[in-house]
């Protein structure tokens, strides 16, 4: 384990410990007529903190409404069948609809499309991280399998958008000197990703002592995230990811590592890092939305919430690399209710609109 990941774990394991103690029970119901009794909220993380912007692609109102166009129009695949937002739609939660996702000419990709809510949080991209900026996370989406639209073509395709009248004029508003290239088609639909932020979800109104904002099961439910089964400890508030800023947080949960062959095996973080204690470790995704992003994990093999929450504060699939954070909790089942009572205030208030294309 690298000393980066130990600091992590030591630093939320400390908050952790501090977060189960911190919640003050209810108080006990009284009869007859009584003052008010100020009860102290347990506070918890909830301010998103800064993203990071590239010092050449800073955002602008005129930019973020072209990237915005951009992400939604298929134009941009290599054979208009695919649009950014076709795998990252509102009604899976902004992730994907298919537990692999499908790109243009119908290829199947390796993974489950995650949501894309406060990406502009996130040091490092994909299940894996392998990418490092937003820019760089777009263009490989572009010319890749997922608009299949190749490297070697994306000044042609880049082309094809600059004949659309309204599309020129545009970006030479934008980029004035630029136009329309592969560098300003990426720069654009990166400072659109900049403004899906998911904030003032129900847990984020309880954190700034709006005690209403939970009910009775999501209260329970949060005390539990927190404390009893330490789901916190990956996937700690505000972001519900230790993954955010910097190069992400990788752990082996063990998805993917049961029914495929050794050698078809997703080795994740290790592709990267070729280190074999990355083996078959991916990315702590953040858990904002999650309960409308079904299916679940890397590889969406599990279909509903309740069934990924049991899989996980039952330790994980047992594998040779498993984190040693991975164990059964030994929850009921009514406390897994509770827990997915409370995912469902990490909901976020809207979906992506849906933009006028040129
Ligand atoms: C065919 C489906 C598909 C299309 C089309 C698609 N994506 Fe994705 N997207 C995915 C998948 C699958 C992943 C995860 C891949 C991996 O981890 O290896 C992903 C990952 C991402 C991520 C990283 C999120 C994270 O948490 O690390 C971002 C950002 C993103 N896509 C934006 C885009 C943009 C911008 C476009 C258009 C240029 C696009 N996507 C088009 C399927 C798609
Ligand atoms: C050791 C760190 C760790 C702990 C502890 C942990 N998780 Fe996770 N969680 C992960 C990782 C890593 C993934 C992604 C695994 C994959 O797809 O291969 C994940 C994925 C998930 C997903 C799927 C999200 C999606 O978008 O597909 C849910 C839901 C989830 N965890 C809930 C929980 C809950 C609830 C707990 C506590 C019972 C918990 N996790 C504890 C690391 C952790």
């Amino acid at each position: 384990m690298s000393a980066r990941k130990l600091l992590l774990l030591s630093t939320f394991t400390a908050s952790l410990i501090a977060c189960a103690e911190t919640p003050t029970p209810p108080p006990a119901p009284m009869v007859g007529p009584v003052a008010p009794v100020a009860v102290a909220m347990p506070s918890y993380p909830h301010e998103l903190g800064a993203m990071v912007i590239p010092a050449d692609n800073p955002q602008t109102d005129a930019k973020v409404k072209l990237g915005h166009q951009l992400f939604f129009d298929s134009r941009l695949s290599k054979d208009g069948s695919r649009s950014c937002y076709s795998c990252h739609l509102n009604e899976d939660g902004n992730g994907g609809h298919d537990p692999i996702a499908v790109g243009a000419g119908g290829k199947v990709l390796t993974r489950h499309s995650p949501v894309i809510w406060n990406v502009g949080h996130l040091g490092a991209f994909y299940w894996d991280g392998r990418s490092d900026s937003l820019e760089a996370q777009a263009t490989a989406a572009w010319a890749g399998g997922n608009m299949g639209v190749g490297k070697e073509n994306l000044d042609a395709k880049a082309a094809e958008i600059a004949a659309v009248a309204g599309y020129a004029a545009q970006f030479n508003e934008v980029f004035p000197g630029e136009g329309v290239t592969p560098t300003t088609i990426v720069k654009a639909l990166s400072a659109y990703e900049r403004t899906l932020v998911c904030d003032n979800t129900a847990f984020d109104r309880f954190a700034k002592g709006d005690a209403a904002a939970l009910d009775d099961a999501q209260r329970a439910g949060l005390e539990l995230f927190m404390g009893k089964a330490a789901c916190a400890s990956c996937h700690a508030p505000p972001h519900f990811s230790i993954a955010y800023g910097g190069p992400g947080v990788y752990f082996n949960v063990g998805i993917g590592t049961q029914s495929a062959s050794p050698e078809s095996v997703d080795v994740g973080r290790m592709s990267v890092t070729k280190a074999e204690s990355d083996w078959a470790a991916f990315k702590v995704p953040s858990l904002r939305n999650v309960s409308k992003s079904a299916p679940y994990f890397h590889d969406g093999s599990v279909a509903d919430l309740k069934g990924a929450v049991r899989l996980m504060a039952a330790g994980g699939m047992p594998n040779k690399n498993l984190s040693p954070l991975m164990v059964d909790r030994g929850l009921t089942d009514a406390e897994l209710d509770s827990i997915v009572a409370f995912l469902g205030a990490l909901d976020c208030a809207k979906g992506l609109e849906q933009p006028t294309l040129p």
